[in-house]
């Protein structure tokens, strides 16, 4: 039987996972954990690289991850969760990586701008932070990974990773294949205000772990069209942000496209549509909430899973820092 090919992906303990990242990313993880091997990473020092004054926040944080995982169904017997401070040898890749990137190629990362147009850094930068494109680079590739499941924002990092990758063969020896992104067929879902992406810092998200009445609430608070204002008024459904829900999550796709022309035509109201849409989002969150709780009831079970899981990722990379080193010529004493 061939090897099966490798995934490597993952998130920043900041923050508990929303519907953003389940069909940005997790729910692609859960459908391919049977065909492939899968390493999940809990990035807790690219999560310090822009949080190095609130430590607390990203421990606080691993488990809240850890917990979203196993809620949406990533099964340790198939999934390898493992925490990122654990494996030193990733960091020490990330160290032999950053000589083979230049400082100005670092700051050309669209990514890395926009997050530091967001965060506000100006001039003060962290270097750490400027790098942290560097450091996934060696998280991929600490694990010679085939596939990267990701949203489009990250698409910037699998480039930088492929240039890494190209570079360190030629100067050292071919040690590394090239990198493929895994884009969904989702890969941006709008936050509830509809004026940009689902992201926690934006507060616009629904959680993996909200309850009923928490989505509920959410979902009448939605944005539509403002100028709906009767339910007899014809009403628009571009950027309309329970149809853009409805399009991705009813999976009734003829009812959606009636209701989209008797909302058009007029004499739809926004509350049928939001009852509608709370409906299906509660049936689909309600399962994995409940299993999130059946886990939060046992954290030594979770602790115990990170633990096991970073001790069998750790292994793995040990093995490429050994083949890196000798490509090297740094493995002094053999
Ligand atoms: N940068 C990713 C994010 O913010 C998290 C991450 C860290 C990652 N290392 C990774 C994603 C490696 C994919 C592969 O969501």
């Amino acid at each position: 039987m061939a090897e099966k090919k490798i995934i490597l992906t993952g998130d920043r303990p900041t923050g508990k996972l929303h519907l953003g990242h389940y069909v940005g990313s997790l729910a692609n993880r859960v459908k391919l954990q049977d065909e492939y091997r899968q390493f999940i990473i809990v990035a807790d020092m690219q999560a310090l690289t822009d949080n190095a004054e609130d430590p607390l926040k990203v421990r606080n944080n691993i488990m809240e991850v850890a917990l979203d995982y196993l809620a949406v169904g990533i099964d340790p017997k198939k999934s390898t969760i493992f925490i990122q401070s654990f494996i030193p040898e990733i960091s020490e890749l990330a160290m032999y990586f950053m000589n083979l990137v230049t400082l100005a190629r670092a700051e050309r990362n669209p990514t890395v701008k926009d997050e530091m147009k967001q965060k506000g850094f100006g001039a003060d930068v962290p270097m750490g932070f400027l790098a942290y494109p560097i450091s996934q680079a060696a998280d991929i590739l600490a694990f010679k990974a085939d596939l990267v499941p990701v949203g489009t924002d990250q698409e910037p990092m699998i480039e930088q990773t492929n240039e890494i990758v190209e570079k360190f063969n030629r100067v050292y020896a071919p040690v590394f294949g090239k990198v493929k992104s895994l884009i969904s067929e989702t890969p941006r879902l709008m936050g509830t205000d509809g004026k940009a992406k689902m992201s926690k810092s934006l507060g616009n998200t629904i959680l993996i772990s909200d309850s009923d009445k928490t989505i509920g609430e959410k979902v009448m608070e939605m944005y539509t069209d403002p100028d709906h204002i009767r339910v007899k008024d014809p009403g628009k459904v571009e950027g309309n942000v329970v149809f853009s829900y409805l399009d991705i999550f009813d999976p009734a796709k003829a009812e959606v496209k009636k209701l989209k022309e008797e909302y058009r035509a007029g004499g739809l109201g926004d509350v049928v549509l939001k009852k509608r849409l709370t409906g299906i989002l509660q049936d689909l969150i309600r399962p994995m909430r409940e299993r999130r709780e059946e886990f939060a009831k046992d954290p030594t079970f979770v602790t115990n899973m990170l633990q096991e899981g970073t001790e069998r990722a750790r292994a793995v990379v040990a093995e490429t820092l050994q083949e890196v080193k000798h490509a090297m010529k740094i493995d002094y004493f053999g």
